[in-house]
């Protein structure tokens, strides 16, 4: 590679889609076992396949050299990862980020929201599916739904400037939540999105066909109480957001099977083994932990390998619920 090499300041596809959003997995781990993200007994990735922290802000500095404004840390869940805040300080400091951001099931926020806060970190998505202790222990297999509303008093009291609760909906066992999930969010100034079961890894728990229940269904769940208004904000995910005419909380709609939103996709995600995932629904990747671990501090190469990817980001995803699934990879591996 030679020293002088020119890279472009934003990465675009061949379809002309830029690339401003990365997803960044810490971990495949997770102290909870979601029914729809991970089969009860589940095999984790060894320790030294997994990208070092050191790695993980190097690969995080070259997607911002490259134009992206927007890094999310995933998992499995990305707080249970050791000295993790130490990564969150080094994405915070990069000069053209706009945004670092989170996803996290709430477990470990009572103690970790502050120095999240403090190393740079806007906003938070937390997981939240059920206010029913009972149910929320059967939907995560063994959560702890006190300790999640604790770690979600903890990040609003450490002042993120806005936190979603991320919803599945699954027919037969939680869509009776749709409204106190709703009221939920209205009281606690949380904004709220909802997401349509994705069939990612084959899980032993349901039948995703069966447990589908529409953004459509739950939207008109919600307007039998409060009528929402269409709005053209965008967090730079696939949300859809709705506004109530009384409150200032966003209801958000991931449809990935009634509403495709790939036309306007913006994201990559980055695997906890250092897989450069172009889509969530399909396989193509490239490997970085390979150039990574061949040649280590090899900025240039590293950028080369990323700008050559986007000639494979294929279109779309193609899920099909009634089908076994295709990407055998659980959403705890890809980091959703
Ligand atoms: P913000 O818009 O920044 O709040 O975040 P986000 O909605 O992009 O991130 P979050 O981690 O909260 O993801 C919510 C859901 O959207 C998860 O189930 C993700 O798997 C899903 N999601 C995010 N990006 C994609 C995508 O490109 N394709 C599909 N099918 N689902 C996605
Ligand atoms: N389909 C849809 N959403 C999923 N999540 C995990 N697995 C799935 C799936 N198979 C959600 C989690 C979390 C977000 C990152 O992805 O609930 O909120
Ligand atoms: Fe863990 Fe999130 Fe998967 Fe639940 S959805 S098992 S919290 S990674």
């Amino acid at each position: 590679m030679t020293a002088k090499a020119r890279f472009p300041t934003r990465l675009v596809d061949k379809f002309g889609r830029v690339v401003s959003y990365v997803r960044i997995s810490v971990t495949d781990r997770c102290d909870f076992r979601c029914v729809y993200c991970m089969d009860e007994d589940m095999t984790f990735l060894p320790r030294a396949r997994i990208l070092t922290l050191e790695e993980l802000a190097f690969v995080g500095r070259a997607f911002s050299e490259l134009g992206v404004r927007k890094i999310r840390i995933t998992g499995g869940e990305p707080l249970v990862r050791n000295n993790v805040i130490k990564l969150f300080q080094d994405l915070g400091s990069l000069p053209g980020l706009e945004e670092l951001v989170l996803t996290s099931n709430g477990s470990q926020l009572t103690k970790l929201a502050a120095p999240l806060r403090a190393a740079g970190v806007r906003r938070i998505n937390i997981s939240l599916d059920s206010l029913d202790p009972e149910r929320f222990r059967r939907i995560t297999r063994v959560g702890d739904l006190e300790r999640v509303l604790a770690g979600i008093d903890a990040a609003q009291a450490a002042g993120f400037e806005r936190i979603k609760l991320n919803t599945v909906i699954l027919r037969n066992r939680n869509e009776d939540e749709v409204l106190p999930l709703v009221e939920f969010a209205r009281e606690r100034g949380l904004d709220l999105a909802f997401i349509e079961e994705m069939p990612l890894g084959v899980i032993g728990d349901h039948d995703r066909a069966e447990a589908y229940y529409s953004s459509d269904d739950i939207r008109a769940d919600i307007e039998r109480r409060y009528p929402l208004v269409p709005t053209t904000e965008s967090t730079g995910g696939p949300s859809k957001y709705f506004r109530m005419p009384d409150s200032d909380v966003r209801i958000g709609f991931i449809s990935p099977h009634s509403h495709n939103f790939c036309g306007d996709c913006n994201r990559v995600r980055l695997t906890a083994e250092g897989r450069l995932l172009l889509c969530l629904g399909q396989e193509h990747s490239v490997d970085l932990k390979h150039i990574l671990r061949s040649h280590p501090g090899d900025m240039d190469r590293l950028k080369q390998a990323i700008v050559d990817s986007m000639d494979i980001k294929p279109h779309g995803h193609d899920f099909n619920l009634r089908e076994q699934p295709l990407i055998f990879r659980h959403m705890s591996h890809t980091g959703g």
